[in-house]
């Protein structure tokens, strides 16, 4: 099939053609070179440090929970908590890549997740859409605004100006396409990857609400700092005007998983540890075999992309507060304090889904979520997940919090690893009684933005 060449200013995140909203030159967003150039940025930089995550030692410190001194520099000169600050401020993760960066790289603790409906049926704006994200991706992840060269009084600024001061502090753009992307406006339904399929509907999707589900375009910012997240959210949602509205997003306070072995486990809103038995980025062969899409795709353009599962979980908080201590670890099959499967050990020690108490029944609850949940149980079955905690303030009805866990999971195919899960979870998980799903959507990520001039699913519509 033959599809839409690039617009007549050439290829999308080359010509930024696309203006940005709000400016009168006309003209589309004049983007800086990346920090490293030596041009303008908007990070105050550290001298002498390495400050890339998985840089050098301060870089490396920054959310690994190091201390102070490396053993192989034992003269180092300690660092104080406001290097510490300044280092986290400054780390930064690269844009750059065969992946996309967002998935397997180290989660960070501040989320803001958007879904936009494409209110266009061109094409070309479409793409130059996603290059003029991909070029402020690039900048934003760098820890740089829109633009900063001089703007004249009469112009709107280029850039929202929130972030100003601001570092990237680790700052991940993820950009994924919706299943409603490939219907009949844009001439790539024969494009639309088997995976992508609508899941049908799960145990316990009654109560999904389709004003938060769904979209036809989704970002994910991930960062450790929250004005950094919404700056970027902000202003891709700025850049979109007339080309894509948001249809819903949300706000996540706290990470609820860890994707690196050495990232500590955070806990969730129930109070538990979340992510112990989580696939981590060093595990290669986990990556390979569960996340990233390889070359026996049935879509050429997804090899090197994942595919993301959005689920907004409420949680009845108040009460479970009201459960057990013991109840609450019957129903995960894990010790609130420790984390450890209660069929003993230390947080990592392998569940012994085998054994028994002395009146013959297995410790591990046949509805607990680790048994329901687990590759022991599931033909091996893995997902990485990525969650994050959230809260919308309180339910008006009742003053109740209204909270819970913003799942998001990758994964090569979600029809046969995230609702393989679900089905079994969503009819027979002990924590159901404690749960809601009432937001649900996935999206296809394309492969990384290999370089500047290249841009998120560029491969979709030009191959
Ligand atoms: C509010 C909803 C949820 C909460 C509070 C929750 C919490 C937890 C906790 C505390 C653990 C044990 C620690 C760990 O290994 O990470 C866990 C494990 C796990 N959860 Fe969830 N979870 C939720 C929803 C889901 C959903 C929707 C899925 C997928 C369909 C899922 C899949 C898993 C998997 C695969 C594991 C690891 C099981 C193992 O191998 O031991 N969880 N979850």
């Amino acid at each position: 099939m033959s599809h839409a060449e690039p617009g007549p200013a050439g290829e999308p995140g080359v010509a930024f053609a696309t203006p940005i909203p709000g400016q009168d030159n006309g003209s589309a967003p004049d983007l800086p070179p990346p920090a490293s150039s030596g041009r303008s940025s908007r990070r105050r930089f550290l001298a002498g440090a390495a400050l890339t995550a998985g840089g050098a030692a301060i870089g490396a410190a920054v959310g690994f929970g190091v201390g102070t001194r490396r053993d192989d520099q034992p003269n180092a000169v300690p660092l104080t908590l406001a290097d510490l600050e300044v280092s986290r401020e400054q780390a930064t993760v690269p844009f750059y890549g065969a992946n996309q960066a967002g998935v397997t790289t180290r989660q960070q603790d501040r989320l803001m997740f958007a879904a936009f409906d494409l209110i266009t049926d061109d094409v070309v704006k479409v793409q130059h859409l996603l290059g003029t994200w991909a070029a402020m991706a690039a900048q934003f992840t760098a820890g740089n605004p829109v633009r900063t060269g001089a703007v004249r009084p009469e112009q709107a600024p280029p850039d929202t100006g929130e972030a100003q001061d601001l570092g990237a502090y680790s700052l991940t753009l993820t950009v994924g396409f919706g299943a409603s992307m490939f219907d009949e406006r844009f001439g790539l339904a024969d494009r639309m990857p088997a995976a992508l399929q609508p899941l049908g509907t799960i145990p316990g999707d009654a109560v999904l609400r389709p004003e938060i589900s769904d979209g036809d375009l989704c970002v994910q910012a991930c960062a450790d700092d929250p004005q950094v997240v919404f700056h970027a959210i902000r202003n891709f949602a700025r850049a979109a005007s007339g080309v894509a509205v948001m249809r819903w997003s949300q706000l996540g306070f706290g990470r609820a998983s860890a994707t690196g072995a050495g990232q500590t486990t955070p806990r969730n809103l129930f109070g538990f540890k979340d992510g112990t038995n989580n696939i981590h980025a060093d595990a290669t062969e986990d990556t390979d075999r569960w996340v990233w899409v390889d070359d026996s795709a049935d879509q050429p353009w997804m090899v090197g992309g994942t595919y993301l599962v959005a689920r907004k979980i409420r949680m009845e908080i108040q009460s479970w507060d009201a459960d057990s201590l013991g109840d609450q670890e019957r129903i995960f099959g894990r010790l609130k304090d420790s984390g450890a499967p209660l069929t003993g050990g230390d947080e990592f020690t392998p569940v012994d889904f085998a054994a028994t108490a002395p009146d013959g029944q297995p410790v591990i609850d046949p509805n607990s979520h680790i048994r329901l949940a687990s590759p022991e149980e599931n033909g091996g079955i893995r997902i990485l997940r990525r969650g994050y905690n959230y809260t919308d303030g309180q339910d008006s009805r009742t003053g109740k919090l209204d909270a819970g866990l913003f799942f998001l999971a990758f994964q090569r195919d979600p029809h046969t690893q995230f609702k393989v899960l679900q089905t079994r979870l969503g009819r027979s998980d002990a924590m159901n009684e404690y749960v809601a799903h009432i937001g649900s959507a996935v999206f296809a990520c394309p492969p990384g933005v290999s370089a500047a001039g290249d841009w998120f699913g560029k491969a979709l519509f030009i191959s």
